[in-house]
């Protein structure tokens, strides 16, 4: 195995997950996210606020090319990273895809005391998340495997 992606909305886990199955597996970790922070200097909120959504999307695409040169390292995506066809392209090719997946109800409890996702700061109710998972179901649901990860911990989740 090469390396595993995890995918999935925001707050289904992939960061928590990633960072324990990368340890057991003895692979690194790899947040994209983070990449983009580090590479750019300044956080995900400020991208957006700063460049809009269209450059932090290029940014995104920058850091899934570079992860898919990447051996034996267990890559979370930002939520958003498999809309584009490239990305997912990429994704696929560099590893098994594993979908986490969390309820609409799961989701908003765990993002309640968020303020670092961008495209949540003016409406963060189960609506806009339903209505956000609904359009990007069928990116998600482009996975090897699917995890729902609703009531479990992330030690369940990693076994
Ligand atoms: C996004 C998800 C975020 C981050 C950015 C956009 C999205 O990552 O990449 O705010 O489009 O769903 P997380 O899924 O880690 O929150």
């Amino acid at each position: 195995m090469r390396n595993v992606i995890l995918t999935g909305f925001m707050g289904t886990g992939k960061s928590s997950v990633g960072r324990l199955l990368a340890h057991r597996l003895d692979f690194r970790y790899c947040d994209l996210d983070a990449l983009i922070v580090e590479e750019v200097g300044i956080s995900i909120n400020e991208i957006f606020a700063r460049h809009g959504e269209p450059h932090f999307r290029a940014l995104e695409t920058e850091a899934v090319r570079s992860v898919s040169r990447e051996e034996r390292c267990v890559v979370s995506t930002g939520g958003g990273a498999v809309i584009s066809p490239e990305n997912r392209c990429l994704l696929r090719e560099a590893g098994v895809v594993v979908n986490l997946t969390a309820s609409v109800d799961e989701v908003c409890r765990r993002l309640r005391e968020e303020t670092d996702r961008p495209l949540l700061k003016d409406d963060r109710s189960g609506e806009r998340i339903a209505a956000m998972m609904a359009e990007r179901e069928q990116f998600y649901a482009d996975a090897e495997l699917r995890i729902d990860t609703t009531g479990k911990s992330v030690e369940d989740v990693v076994a």
